[in-house]
């Protein structure tokens, strides 16, 4: 704004100086330690503070502020990016003898016999990276590529939050970190999850999904995965030496980067690396996100330098891989599965097989292009692997096996449940049922509206909904809320309380927060996180719905992805009827908390001054806010009221000389009650 004066530009920058350390702080707090401090929805108010303060001073607006997560313009292609010091692989040991051989090996090379110590870390299945900081600041991303060069990834890496923009502490003045970028299981089933309904194509694994995130142009995708980084070495490093690779390790955290110190351990010699090799083998299925195996590495760093490098790989250190979790069995049968988009996925029914302790009678074949991909037919023999989803892949077919008698996989032209025509649109690599009355389509929408975290109506899980569809009782989401105490009576084991329950769980959902709701349509492209997003900058349906595609792609953190799926949804007359009806039906989606209550103070703007003593500056501007006004830092003409305490200077004297109303604080809380 023209006419803010510097002090106030100054006061901006103290308070997102302020806001930004804070957010630093807490993402370290959650991210890279585990130990979150405040609520989710505390860190969400105060990021939407700083995104304020930066919309009104964009000069604020830093490569290393908390709001440059979300990821900006598309690029054309990675620029290729130089390693200061080449980014070495490692030589693998697949036993504990190869890893006893190891240790002879370093030992003769050194010629001594005395015990050699040594830190063990789980090896990460994802992908590596080497950030490179300067004075603290991240400047540059890039994945490993031949070891010499790699690409510059960098919007991409500042999507990841546990990858600090910023180091904290005792920092060297330049720094080049290593690390692996992944994703935990959880997260990854989550997202194959997602896919699945959308129809979209499943990853195999979470090294594929991680590195089909990293490899987007377009950083709002990468920021839309959940990927984490845990750092395990360093290149170039000024200043600081530690002795030790496990002080190295202590270092980084201390700067800010995730390492994962809780799982590494220190051994006096050999025999306790192949101990902890077996250990951590077992380990292996309890850890929350996938490792191929164990990295052995020199502790002492003066050694490491004494052992020094073959031509790619160092001589201190080796990966102990770990067996793959792959069995042979045989694919007796594919079943269609029917989703909530119409999405058709194949399901491979197997000869069941125990692999790793797990029986495995099931696999997922993805899509067509998948199948045509293994080129497997019903028959064959298989090579199947447990790597991260709760449903194996095939990972490849064994046709030295084949009889002449497998049969082909053949893309249906018909649902397998309505019968409605399959058609698989250009560019899309899953074929969808069209047909708009779909119960298969109809039972994975109810199944996903009744959801926790959407409209969250308990007791309504997959056996009553199976049943309301057998009997024909509902045959859209509105329906749900036209079920009478007698139609659940039709339900078998149905009792008194139950019904009773059940009614009041469907009568509770029509108030849910709007995010649940909007969340709960199963939009395309629109989850959770993207929901509340959305919910945030709406106050109810009708304006979301009214909201066109280059209003939303200016919200943060929407894409064009979600922007066009949006419009879409509301502008499809079904849905538009859908929400008629629910609407008539009683259900009132309740604004978000950030939502303004009223609109009392529509289109004003407040500025707070002098040491106020009713309420806090913070309070007083949340109470414009949910007023629905905009509380600015800064006095300007645009300012309608500012309410000055004691002690107000300059921003009075300005509001004076604007003639600008001033308020009191009791005046300010005066006009709230007069709503
Ligand atoms: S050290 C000179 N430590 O495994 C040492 N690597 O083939 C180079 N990896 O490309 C790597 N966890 O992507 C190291 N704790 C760990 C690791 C690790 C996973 C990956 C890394 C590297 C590959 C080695």
């Amino acid at each position: 704004m023209a006419s803010d004066t510097p002090l106030d530009f100054e006061e901006a920058r103290q308070q997102h100086q302020q806001l930004a350390t804070s957010l630093h702080h807490h993402n370290y707090q959650y991210h890279a330690l585990d130990r979150p401090e405040i609520s989710d929805a505390e860190y969400d108010r105060l990021m939407q503070q700083l995104l304020q303060l930066e919309q009104q001073f964009p000069q604020l607006v830093t490569p290393e502020s908390p709001s440059q997560r979300v990821g900006s313009t598309p690029l054309e292609s990675f620029p290729p990016a130089r390693h200061s010091q080449p980014m070495l692989s490692l030589e693998n040991a697949f036993n504990t003898a190869d890893l006893i051989e190891f240790d002879a090996r370093i030992k003769r090379f050194l010629s001594s016999t005395a015990d050699i110590e040594y830190i063990c870390e789980p090896k990460l299945d994802g992908v590596a990276v080497a950030l490179t900081y300067e004075q603290g600041k991240l400047v540059r991303g890039a994945t490993r590529g031949n070891g010499t060069v790699g690409e510059d990834i960098t919007q991409n890496i500042r999507t990841i939050n546990a990858v600090p923009l910023q180091l904290r502490g005792d920092f060297p003045e330049r720094l080049e970190v290593r690390g692996e970028v992944y994703m935990e299981l959880a997260a990854f089933r989550q997202v194959n999850e997602q896919r699945r309904e959308e129809g979209e194509a499943t990853y195999a694994n979470p090294r594929n999904l991680t590195a089909g995130s990293l490899r987007q142009l377009d950083a709002r995708l990468t920021a839309a995965r959940p990927l984490t980084m845990c750092c395990y070495g360093c290149g170039e490093m000024s200043g600081a030496s530690p002795k030790s690779h496990m002080e190295l390790l202590e270092a980084l955290s201390r700067w800010g980067l995730k390492v994962n110190l809780d799982i590494v351990r220190v051994v006096p010699a050999i025999a306790g690396v192949a101990a902890r090799y077996l250990e951590l083998m077992e380990q292996r299925d309890d850890l929350p996100y996938e490792i191929d195996g164990m990295v052995v590495k020199v502790n002492a760093i003066e050694l490491q330098q004494e052992l020094g490098e073959k031509s790619r790989t160092p001589r201190w250190a080796i990966a102990g891989k770990f067996p793959a979790r792959q069995e042979q069995t045989v694919v007796e049968s594919v079943r269609l599965q029917v989703g909530r988009t119409g999405a058709i996925t194949p399901v491979a029914n197997l000869r069941p097989v125990n692999v790793s302790g797990v029986t495995v009678s099931s696999a997922s074949l993805h899509n067509w292009d998948e199948i045509e991909r293994l080129g497997v037919m019903i028959g064959d023999t298989v090579v199947v692997e447990r790597a991260g989803d709760v449903i194996p892949d095939i990972v490849k077919v064994l046709t030295e096996h084949r009889t002449g008698q497998e049969q082909p996989i053949v893309q249906p032209e018909r649902c397998p449940v309505c019968n409605s025509l399959v058609v698989r649109e250009e560019g899309e690599v899953v074929p969808r049922c069209q047909g708009v009355d779909c119960p298969a389509q109809l039972k994975e929408s109810l199944k996903h509206f009744c959801s926790r975290g959407a409209m969250d109506i308990e007791g309504l899980g997959d056996k009553f909904i199976d049943q309301m569809l057998r009997l024909e009782l509902v045959s859209s989401l509105a329906d749900l809320y036209r079920l009478k105490r007698d139609d659940l009576f039709q339900f078998e084991r149905m009792g008194e309380k139950l019904a009773e329950n059940l009614l009041g769980a469907i009568a509770a959902s029509k108030q849910r927060p709007l995010e649940n709701f909007i969340y709960g349509l199963g939009i395309r492209h629109v989850g959770n996180h993207l929901a509340k997003v959305l919910s945030r900058r709406y106050p109810d349906l009708d304006a979301l719905a009214e909201a066109d595609y280059d209003e939303l792609i200016e919200l943060h953190e929407i894409g064009p992805q979600v922007a066009k799926s949006v419009t879409l949804f509301f502008r499809t007359e079904s849905n538009r009827q859908l929400l008629a009806e629910l609407k008539k039906l009683g259900v009132k989606p309740q604004a978000s908390a950030s939502q303004p209550a009223g609109e009392l103070f529509k289109g004003k703007t407040f500025v707070f001054t002098g040491a106020l003593e009713r309420f806090t500056r913070k309070e007083g501007e949340h109470l414009v806010e949910a007023q629905g006004g905009r509380a600015s830092g800064s006095v300007s003409k645009k300012t309608d009221y500012v309410v000055a305490g004691p002690g107000a200077g300059s921003k009075l004297a300005k509001a004076e000389q604007l003639g600008i109303a001033v308020l009191s604080e009791e005046e300010f809380l005066q006009l709230l009650e007069k709503e």
